[in-house]
């Protein structure tokens, strides 16, 4: 009897000695969430929501980066009225010849010509020039969307507007003291589906949007890989990015339209993310099977998984998901979908849209088209049969341009300003940082230190 009574406690004493430790090997650890400092404004300076400057009624421009992009910008302001290019630039001198050449055959004047390295700083410091349009490749971006701003430019640069937090922080500290505009050319906010579910969710037929997804889905294996005298990327910069970074290198285009829908900085802002990737199979495979498994190409180290997926909580409590895929063999896509609390739209992989009180479906496709055609966007009604005549995907670049021009020379506040450029922009170093550390939650900076619910919802100014 005495012996039980022993062999208990003896029992009893081990599981309380066990127990705790047992229990804290089981408790997980909460992740913690990495944070950023928010830089004080300087004493004096203001925020640039709903930034007026100057009428210009003759926008003059200079382009910097002449390759892709650039020569297709040039071509659509050509059909622009109330501009003047006044400068072309580029390393490349074939570029510029050919983009003079396109000038002259569209009866305009020709252009000063620059093509050191460091020359787009003496374009940024030419007294005849208004704005500078940066179509160079991403680390040229920041740099001469700054000093453009520091010589009293207004400056349109190409997506993503910088690679870094620091780099965000520039951009809006700088907008903010010169007061010049900043603007990311994120021109997929002004398709036509884009603009029309714009329209729909700001006049409530969706109800309150919930969560909404974009993405940047393009197989761009080929191009990416192709030397820059067979019409690749100059110095192959792309595929450099690839081998760089592990997350969302370009998260714009996916991102801007939804951001719009769900007002950021004019109502809700992000709070945070989380963000996984896969691992990288698709690069490697293509370059074995394209250039061979002893090919440089397929010993190279590509760092970016092939499918990045993050996903976004505001503080409203909706929630955003965005994916990048340049390496995967698959159909284009960019989601671009908008689920609210009276219905649903969607444009990739299939436009549809679903209502209340029969969501379970999509509408057919004539009462989709009804619904579109009803809910254009006037934007699109004033300019989009021009748009789609002079094209560049589909016309959405030319609206986006024929909107920066006409703001510019009314003097109104531009469409997208430097939050929206920082906080589209600023993916590319937070997907990575969580992507880096397990997938930790990241938060997102408020570029507007705390103004982001001053605006109430975005407007379009007339
Ligand atoms: N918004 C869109 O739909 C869209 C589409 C394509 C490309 N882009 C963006 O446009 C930018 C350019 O892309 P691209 O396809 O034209 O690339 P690209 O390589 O064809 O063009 C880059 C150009 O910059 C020039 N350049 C390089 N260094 C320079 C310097 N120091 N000074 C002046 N020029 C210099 C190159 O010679 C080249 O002509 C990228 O940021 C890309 O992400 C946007």
């Amino acid at each position: 009897m005495k012996h039980n009574f022993f062999n208990r406690l003896i029992v009893i004493v081990i599981l309380l000695g066990v127990l705790p430790l047992f229990l804290s090997q089981m408790e997980s650890k909460q992740p913690e969430m990495v944070r950023f400092k928010t830089p004080k404004r300087p004493t004096g300076q203001e925020n640039v929501l709903q930034l007026q400057c100057d009428p210009i009624p003759t926008v003059r421009v200079a382009f910097i980066g002449l390759g892709m992009r650039g020569y297709q910008a040039v071509r659509r302001f050509i059909f622009l009225e109330g501009v003047e290019v006044v400068a072309l630039c580029d390393v490349n001198k074939n570029a510029i010849e050919k983009t003079q050449q396109l000038l002259a055959k569209s009866g305009k004047k020709s252009a000063l010509e620059f093509s050191g390295e460091q020359d787009w700083k003496k374009v940024c410091e030419l007294n005849n020039v208004d704005l500078i349009y940066n179509c160079t490749h991403w680390d040229l971006h920041t740099p001469i969307a700054l000093y453009a701003m520091e010589q009293g430019k207004h400056v349109a640069v190409e997506v993503p507007a910088a690679l870094t937090i620091k780099d965000c922080w520039k951009l809006v500290d700088t907008a903010e003291r010169t007061r010049r505009h900043c603007m990311m050319l994120e021109n997929c906010c002004y398709d036509f589906f884009e603009m029309a579910t714009l329209n729909m969710a700001q006049q409530g037929l969706l109800g309150e949007i919930v969560h909404v997804e974009g993405a940047y889905i393009h197989d761009l294996r080929a191009l990416n890989f192709r030397a820059p005298e067979s019409g690749g990327y100059y110095d192959m910069w792309r595929l450099k990015h690839n081998e760089k970074y592990q997350a969302n290198l370009y998260p714009t285009h996916g991102l801007g339209p939804v951001c719009q829908a769900l007002n950021i900085h004019r109502g809700d802002k992000m709070n945070y993310l989380v963000s996984m990737s896969s691992d990288q199979f698709g690069m490697t495979e293509y370059a074995k099977k394209t250039f061979g498994e002893e090919s440089e190409y397929a010993k190279r180290k590509y760092q970016k998984g092939d499918i990045n997926t993050t996903i976004i909580k505001t503080e409203k409590g909706k929630t955003i998901l965005i994916q990048h895929d340049v390496t995967s063999p698959r159909p284009y896509n960019r989601i671009h979908m908008l689920s609210g609390t009276n219905g649903f739209v969607q444009k990739y992989p299939v436009k549809g849209i679903a209502l209340e009180p029969n969501a379970h479906a999509f509408l057919p496709e004539d009462k989709m088209q009804q619904l579109l055609k009803e809910y254009e966007h006037p934007i699109v009604k004033e300019v989009g049969e021009q748009a789609q005549k002079v094209g560049g995907h589909g016309g959405m670049d030319f609206i986006m341009d024929f909107r920066l021009i006409y703001c510019l020379q009314k003097g109104l506040p531009l469409d997208q300003d430097v939050y929206d450029a920082a906080e589209w922009s600023c993916l590319v170093d937070l997907t990575e940082i969580s992507v880096k550390n397990g997938s930790v939650p990241v938060q997102v900076p408020d570029f507007t230190r705390g103004d982001w619910n001053k605006l109430k919802g975005l407007k379009f100014a007339k």
